[in-house]
């Protein structure tokens, strides 16, 4: 079976809602504890993630055969919160994640990850978490306690990673974190549509303006970066941000449809959805 898969997949197999044990780690790298993971949980499935092809192609033939082990390329904070169902993971981990020295808003995890992931793992569900980087880490565990959804646990602090070798060996010093769901927040409305044309009648001479138009809605960013044009086909470069998220999306618009390119994830968020039907439909 192909180790690749594509989040359109996921959804479209309804993939994370049928398995029962279901393990994420957010962050894989070359997916060596996509490996650990695979021996030491033997009835589930397990997907890394990762923004990297360059590191995807490591995991990819790290887990070549391994039956119960995939990886899908996403940003980490968009996958968690379009792509994963309510209530089904069994286990998340982000070990040793980009720490953005000077940039801390950057970073993976914040309240609003928390929050989401509270969404998104299954009741007694378990969060790992490893960095070298003592402020990330104490605003990780800040953001655990004054969560109602979570409690501190004392879990392990044996990650074997790239990272974790990489530090340790500099002499430097690893924090790590567990904690456990113990409540429900209210339903999030997470609702993706799978990318397909939508009809448009809208005139190439209103196109051509559309370069820098901003739309803001209900704490939703959308821009219009580029507009490039070939032939008659247009191509556009857009910006949606949301929350602590945000991701760049290229919409080509060709005989009457407008339509996400098919390298992109391929799926809508819905209000990214409602913006293009807005302008566009
Ligand atoms: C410092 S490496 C750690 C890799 C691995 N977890 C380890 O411990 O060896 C961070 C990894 O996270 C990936 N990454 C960075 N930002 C990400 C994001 N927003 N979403 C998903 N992956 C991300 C990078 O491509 C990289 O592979």
């Amino acid at each position: 079976m192909k180790k690749f898969v594509t989040p359109r997949e996921i959804i479209e197999n309804r993939l994370f809602e049928e398995s029962g044990n279901l393990i994420l780690e957010i962050g894989c790298g070359n997916g060596e504890f996509l490996v650990q993971l695979h021996e030491a949980k033997p009835d589930a499935l397990i997907f890394g993630i990762d923004i990297s092809n360059f590191a995807l192609r490591k995991a990819i033939s790290r887990i070549k055969n391994l039956k119960r082990a995939f990886v899908t390329k996403s940003e980490g904070r968009w996958f968690l919160t379009w792509i994963v169902p309510e209530g089904t993971l069994t286990e998340t981990y982000v070990l040793f994640p980009d720490p953005w020295p000077g940039r801390e808003k950057r970073r993976l995890i914040d309240e609003n990850f928390i929050n989401t992931l509270a969404q998104k793992l299954k009741n007694n569900g378990s969060f790992f978490f490893a960095t070298d980087v003592e402020d990330y880490f104490l605003s990780v565990k800040r953001s655990i306690e004054k969560s109602p959804f979570f409690r501190l646990t004392t879990g392990t602090d044996a990650f074997y990673t790239k990272y974790e070798r990489k530090w340790k060996s500099m002499g430097k010093k690893t924090f790590s974190l567990s904690a456990e769901k113990v409540e429900s927040p209210p339903p999030g409305h997470f609702k993706v549509y799978l990318n397909k044309p939508i009809k448009t009648s809208i005139k190439p001479s209103t196109l051509e303006k559309l370069k820098g138009l901003e739309l803001r809605t209900e704490g939703n960013f959308f821009k219009i970066l580029e507009v490039y044009r070939d032939n008659g086909k247009f191509l556009l470069k857009t910006v949606f941000r949301m929350k602590n998220m945000g991701q760049k999306q290229f919409f080509r618009i060709e005989n009457g449809e407008i339509d996400l390119l098919p390298v992109q994830l391929e799926i809508f968020p819905d209000p990214l959805f409602r913006i293009i039907k807005s302008l566009f439909g």
